[in-house]
């Protein structure tokens, strides 16, 4: 679950909302729908219920999807693609239930309008979404089309990018202000610091698209559209008194870092530089410094990684002292070789792996607690 998601939605305006395992829902119109679209950092797609229904089998699937006023929301001259998530003991080949909503939709129009829109797999005009679980099916507009996970500005990926969702859901997490200085040593190709200079200033992610699913539904109007966009920019802070910092050893992940953020506009309040983590410019003043080192899964030998891991513990105790120190990691063992007690352990799903956001508090020598007591700062178990 994506622990930051219901917060955004609710700080949008939003009310009563439902979290469930791996979505929040809540009351709003398809004119709502811009306004997440524009401003969600951490969701994937915006979905908008048209009908829920019970449906056994396939043939149910067909009669419930043609009663549907497809013509309502489809342009005859337009294009639409089906997408789906089934888990029904009819169904053995994925694409089958696409197929019939798809066939649905289609026959529905020409029966209405004595044509058809075209069909198939690019989801940057309408797209309709089906959730099909056992004897319940639920359809909706995505009004997103292409996921809005992906945040427009990654031309150039490095090696195991983080999602820009994620990237910004691991900020959104940690207890950074917002306000003071954000370091991202090993930042490979920027993610984590474009977020945070995104997030600074105030931009809305939803401003570096041009294209989304809403767009493509009868009744869109671009004026209201385009009015909103331009409140949004007047909304952004252009300079920021603080640093944001990353660096990396790889040369070139930096210069992938520095083009993605040209492209997403927030390359003037990055400082880049290339070099080893341990060299990283640590401002006075605090912050947040969040490492994403590799974690053995696609990259890297875990036995050398223990080592680096090790080394993260041992700059944080130097170097960053009056910061919070986070690690992002998939392996929860090498975590652990950090060897400083975590203040938080918060549980993330990166794919499908089991990963922890690790929160250390970094003060130096030792702290004074409310009850009088000290604590030094010493090696725990995560
Ligand atoms: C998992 S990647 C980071 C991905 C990044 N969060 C993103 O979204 O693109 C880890 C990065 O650590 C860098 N790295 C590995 N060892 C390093 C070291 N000793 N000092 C600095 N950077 C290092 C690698 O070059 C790589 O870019």
């Amino acid at each position: 679950m994506n622990i930051c998601l219901k917060e955004e939605v609710q700080a949008l305006g939003f009310m009563n909302v439902e979290e469930s395992h791996m979505s929040v829902s809540f009351q709003g119109t398809l004119a709502d729908c811009m306004k997440l679209n524009l401003f969600l950092r951490t969701g994937h797609s915006v979905l908008f219920l048209i009908k829920e229904f019970p449906a056994r089998t396939p043939d149910d699937l067909y009669k419930e999807m043609i009663e549907i006023p497809w013509e309502e929301y489809i342009d005859l001259n337009g294009y639409f693609s089906v997408t789906s998530f089934s888990d029904n003991p009819e169904i053995n080949d994925s694409r089958f239930p696409n197929l019939k909503c798809k066939d649905a939709i289609a026959d529905r129009i020409t029966a209405k309008k004595g044509a058809r829109p075209n069909s198939g797999p690019d989801r940057n005009k309408t797209v309709i979404n089906l959730h099909w679980r056992e004897d319940r099916g639920a359809v909706y507009i995505d009004s997103s089309g292409e996921t809005i996970a992906k945040h427009g500005y990654r031309k150039i990926p490095f090696k195991a990018p983080l999602q820009e969702s994620l990237a910004a859901a691991l900020i959104l997490t940690s207890k950074w202000d917002k306000n003071s200085n954000f370091i991202n040593p090993m930042c490979g190709s920027g993610t984590l610091a474009i977020e945070a200079a995104l997030i600074a200033q105030n931009r809305a992610p939803g401003l570096l698209r041009s294209n989304f699913g809403f767009m493509h539904v009868i009744g869109f109007e671009a004026e209201p559209w385009e009015e909103m966009r331009r409140e949004t920019k007047l909304l952004a802070k252009r300079n920021l008194d603080f640093k944001i910092i990353a660096t990396d050893i790889n040369e070139d992940a930096i210069q992938a870092a520095q083009r993605n953020a040209a492209t997403a506009g927030v390359d003037h309040v990055i400082e880049f530089s290339c070099c080893d983590f341990r060299e990283t410019p640590i401002p006075e003043g605090g912050g947040v410094v969040l490492i994403n080192p590799e974690y053995g899964e696609r990259l890297g030998e875990v036995d050398e990684l223990r080592t680096l891991y090790k080394e993260i513990g041992d700059f944080f105790k130097k170097s960053c002292s009056g910061y919070l120190g986070y690690v992002f990691t998939g392996n929860l063992d090498l975590g652990k070789q950090v060897g400083l007690k975590p203040k938080r352990k918060i549980e993330f799903y990166n794919s499908k792996i089991d990963c922890r956001l690790l929160e250390f508090e970094l003060y130096s020598g030792t702290k004074k607690l409310g009850n009088g007591e000290q604590e030094t700062q010493k090696s725990k178990d995560v």
